[in-house]
């Protein structure tokens, strides 16, 4: 079911003390709007977080996960593991994964069954690069992307998935898309699926921007009729930030 989400990506910031620091900061954030509020701390922090958050209205999703059940990964997390911590959520295909751990659309087609077929909820993220955009390429790679790693699916998969739109160069840099730039690339994405899938299935799913979201451009992104949230990174490490961008809905 379509709905506002806001999900916060702490990517690898915080040890354990301060993540049980800015945990106590969100728990005493007031909650105005109807969105679903995730955080994604790192791997070490997810029993510490889960265990935290039990009762509260904000959930714990990891940034990452091996496709394998177990067995010789070194240095790897498979999703029984994530759920056994009380995770139920994982990101994948993150542009920082991509780029710097060589993930590609087929890798991320294996990672996206392991977490269905483990009933887990994936937030898959995808995004041109500065290159496409000026070379008027970013629709024909962010399709391909959607499609490369996810066309396999039956269409009730789709409930499970909520799609990430981050385009690259937005991304920690202070850039970010207009407004125009993401309702337009989200009415994109979502043509992408109807096209698939069928109007019904593309009009249920959450489709969230990242790319330096922050207090002060979330209330005009969030407005767009194709945007249904966002995936904050650095905002998202500053509960009272984090909390007006989940209240900006
Ligand atoms: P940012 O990161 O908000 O710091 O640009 C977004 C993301 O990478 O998900």
């Amino acid at each position: 079911m379509r709905k506002n989400i806001v999900a916060g990506n702490w990517k690898m910031n915080n040890d354990l003390a301060q993540t049980e620091s800015l945990i106590s900061e969100l728990k005493n954030q007031q909650k105005t709007s109807n969105a679903e509020v995730m955080i994604a701390p790192t791997f070490t922090n997810l029993w510490h977080a889960s265990e935290a958050l039990k009762n509260s209205e904000i959930e714990v999703a990891a940034q990452n996960m091996h496709f394998a059940e177990s067995g010789a990964y070194t240095g790897e997390v498979s999703a029984e593991m994530l759920q056994s911590v009380g995770v139920k959520t994982v990101i994948l295909g993150h542009s920082e994964r991509r780029a710097y751990f060589n993930e590609t659309d087929d890798l991320l087609a294996k990672k996206v069954d392991a977490a269905l077929k483990n009933n887990m909820r994936i937030i898959f993220c995808f995004g041109e690069e500065l290159a496409d955009r000026k070379a008027n390429n970013h629709e024909t790679v962010v399709g391909n992307q959607i499609k490369n790693a996810l066309f396999h699916l039956e269409n009730s998969a789709f409930k499970n998935i909520v799609l990430a739109y981050e385009p690259v160069w937005a991304i920690g840099t202070g850039e970010t898309a207009s407004p125009e730039q993401a309702q337009d690339m989200h009415a994109f994405i979502r043509q992408t699926l109807a096209n698939k899938y069928g109007q019904e299935t593309a009009n249920a799913m959450s489709i969230l921007y990242g790319g330096s979201v922050k207090p002060a451009n979330a209330k005009e992104i969030f407005s767009k009729p194709d945007v249904d949230g966002g995936l904050i990174g650095g905002a998202a490490l500053k509960a009272q930030d984090f909390f007006a961008i989940v209240n900006a809905f």
